[in-house]
């Protein structure tokens, strides 16, 4: 059976070597598995709690999105996106936030932390603190939920998120469910041996530590340049060195393979001296970075193509989001008011009501037309004409399988007064038929 992962991407910052190693390769490598459904996004609504610089937003989400494309996310394979180019998103997350105790809230941990820290600087133990900071957990439930994600990959810091997604997603089950899932539950998880690649220092790789080593960034020059600031002890050309304890060697096994790897130690152990050693170590590093630098200016240059991507990964993804959430709307009771029936006919379609359909027809004027009806005969989409009957049922079949995301391409409009949500209720409830 084929399983959905879903990974989120803050937006905010630039992406290291330690990113590289630690999260982007593999995600991707896992994203190339077979029977796996992937999702990827950017939450760069979660940035914008983090940050309000909107240049930095808008660099580190063009960055991000080069970036992954370049190390190799391949967007037919996956559903590549930005969360703020999907409206279902934040409009579920409206839905869970009206059955989300308080009190979960309160007992995130990011929450808890702010708080503490007001506290023992004497301040009010709320100031400071955004209500985007306190409901993030429902947002990021909301980003799992809405593509029903099996598995959240995550770093340890994330895992009372998932099981925040978790809590939320049962409630609603629960609550408007009628016996249904109505969501699927999702799972952390958590990879123990993820590689924590060091920085320049010995600690780990983070920005926070000064420590890092860039992945694009300024370049071959600014990768060189940093790997020749990495530590090392003071052991000169021809003493042997220690390749267990040094760092550099972390960093070189990082890329290399395992003979590689052993040759290199040998040498070092041979009295190989360190300068020399980095040069390997740039070379090998360059081996595996150079060709992606290459595809990441490339797409750098060209913001145009990036944007062209993601807006087709948002069209794929809100297929997916629009029908789910025009059942949920439906479930709590955001309903659409329909005439009430004739006591004749409700005789007749005594509760059974009628399904929505898509009708083919020609016109007087040679052409193919098709429109949408709905169960009460309104008529919620109408094509404009096409010149054979193939094209038309071309764009029917489009409807039919990606709901209303295929609607600007369909060349059909929404009939008079109709809201894009009937339509997606009424595609919905053509594909569970
Ligand atoms: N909060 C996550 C982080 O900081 C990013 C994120 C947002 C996320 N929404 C998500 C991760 C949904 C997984 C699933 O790393």
């Amino acid at each position: 059976m084929s399983y959905r992962v879903l990974t989120g991407i803050t937006t905010t910052g630039t992406p290291h070597l330690g990113n590289y190693v630690g999260a982007i390769r593999p995600a991707i490598a896992a994203s190339r598995e077979p029977g796996v459904e992937s999702f990827f996004f950017l939450a760069d609504y979660h940035a914008l709690i983090k940050c309000d610089e909107p240049e930095r937003i808008e660099r580190s989400r063009l960055e991000l999105a080069a970036t992954w494309l370049a190390c190799g996310l391949d967007p037919q394979r996956v559903t590549f996106y930005r969360q703020s180019d999907v409206p279902e998103i934040p409009e579920l997350t409206w839905l869970l936030t009206c059955v989300t105790q308080k009190g979960l809230m309160n007992r995130a941990h990011a929450y808890k932390a702010a708080t503490d820290e007001n506290a023992s600087a004497g301040e009010d133990t709320d100031a400071g603190i955004t209500m985007g900071l306190f409901s993030y957990p429902i947002l990021m439930a909301a980003d799992i939920l809405m593509f029903n994600a099996h598995r959240v990959p995550v770093g340890r810091d994330q895992v009372q998120h998932i099981e925040m997604a978790r809590d939320i997603g049962q409630r609603f089950n629960h609550l408007f469910g009628n016996g249904h899932e109505l969501f699927t539950l999702p799972e952390a998880v958590i990879d123990e041996v993820l590689a924590m690649l060091p920085g320049l220092d010995g600690r780990k790789m983070s920005k926070s530590y000064d420590n890092i080593i860039p992945l694009f960034e300024g370049g071959a020059k600014a990768l060189k340049d940093a790997v020749a600031r990495i530590v090392t002890d003071s052991r000169l050309p021809g003493e042997p060195k220690d390749a267990d304890n040094a760092h550099l060697v972390t960093i070189y096994e990082a890329f290399a393979t395992p003979p590689e790897r052993a040759a290199f130690r040998a040498e070092l152990e041979a009295g190989l001296g360190w300068g020399e050693a980095k040069q390997r170590v740039v070379e090998r590093l360059e081996r595996e970075i150079a060709p992606m630098r290459e595809r990441y200016d490339a797409l750098m240059a060209h913001p145009e193509r990036i944007e062209e991507i993601l807006m087709q990964g948002a069209r794929k993804a809100r297929a997916l989001a629009a029908p789910l959430l025009a059942t949920l709307r439906e479930a709590v009771g955001l309903r659409r008011f329909v005439a009430v029936p004739s006591e004749a006919s409700s005789k007749r379609t005594a509760n059974k009501p009628k399904p929505p359909e898509f009708k083919q027809y020609r016109e007087g004027d040679g052409r193919f037309y098709f429109k949408l009806v709905g169960g009460d005969g309104r008529v919620l989409l109408q094509s404009r004409a096409f010149a054979t009957g193939k094209e038309a049922g071309q764009s029917v079949a489009a409807l039919r399988s990606d709901g209303v995301a295929a609607i600007p391409h369909a060349g059909a409009d929404l009939g008079d007064g109709v809201a894009e949500q009937e339509v997606a209720q009424a595609l919905a409830a053509l594909a569970a038929a």
